[in-house]
């Protein structure tokens, strides 16, 4: 069975990727499953945390003994967890959030017209995991990234966990066949102050109990 180290424990854990609205029907999206967050559910509920999951766009059954808090843009996802993060024990954003929305979603769907396409104009979105990263909201509170990379992926990572500031940022590399929508993921999760470890391709529960392992003996 799994070690009960993260029992009385309240951890965060967001997972899947944020929709932001063009109009009523379109949207600007990615392409990620939320396997991977729900797999940190999951592993976190045998290691016997308290788990919130705040899932944005996720086809997924919610995880048995995890309360889901369900999301679509990347500001309803911040104020879902930058809340339960006060109560946190560990947040681990595992996922996608768009970087840009639309500055305005149109009251109704855009039509075709003889003058061409409007241009979208975009507003940066916050980032979230800077932000708890920066705010601490609890003493000893872990906080944990995830850098998807197409290219120079450990010199990129070590760059994001500095400009994050978060303790632990987990890199995958991304591209055709590799993480989004697979059962299986490879990383390297980079340790601020510490050595990076390494994960061999395998199952996102191996994953998700690699970082665990991590975050554990930090509480
Ligand atoms: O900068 P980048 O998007 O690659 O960073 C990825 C990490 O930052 C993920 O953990 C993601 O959940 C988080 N993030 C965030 N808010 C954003 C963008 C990314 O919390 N606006």
């Amino acid at each position: 069975g799994a070690p009960r180290d993260l029992e009385g424990r309240h951890v965060v854990v967001s997972a899947g990727g944020t929709r932001e609205a063009i109009d009523p029907v379109r949207f600007i999206g990615n392409r990620s499953s939320g396997l991977q967050g729900y797999a940190l559910a999951r592993t976190a509920v045998a290691r016997g945390a308290t788990v919130t999951l705040v899932a944005a766009n996720v086809a997924l059954p919610d995880p048995a003994g995890a309360r889901v808090v369900r999301v679509e843009s990347a500001l309803e996802l911040r104020e879902a967890v930058v809340g339960a993060a006060a109560s946190a024990d560990a947040v681990v954003m595992a996922a996608a959030v768009a970087d840009f929305r639309p500055v305005s979603r149109a009251e109704s769907k855009i039509k075709k017209t003889a003058a061409g396409p409007a241009p979208i104009e975009l507003a940066e979105n916050p980032d979230i995991l800077a932000e708890i990263s920066a705010a601490r909201p609890r003493p000893g509170q872990v906080i944990v990234g995830f850098a998807a990379e197409t290219d120079d992926v450990l010199a990129n990572g070590q760059a994001k966990l500095a400009r994050k500031g978060c303790d632990l940022l987990v890199v995958n590399q991304v591209g055709p066949g590799l993480a989004f929508g697979t059962p299986d993921n490879a990383a390297t999760i980079l340790v601020a102050g510490g050595d990076p470890v390494e994960v061999p391709r395998g199952p996102k529960d191996t994953l998700a109990d690699a970082v665990w392992n991590l975050v554990a003996p930090r509480l």
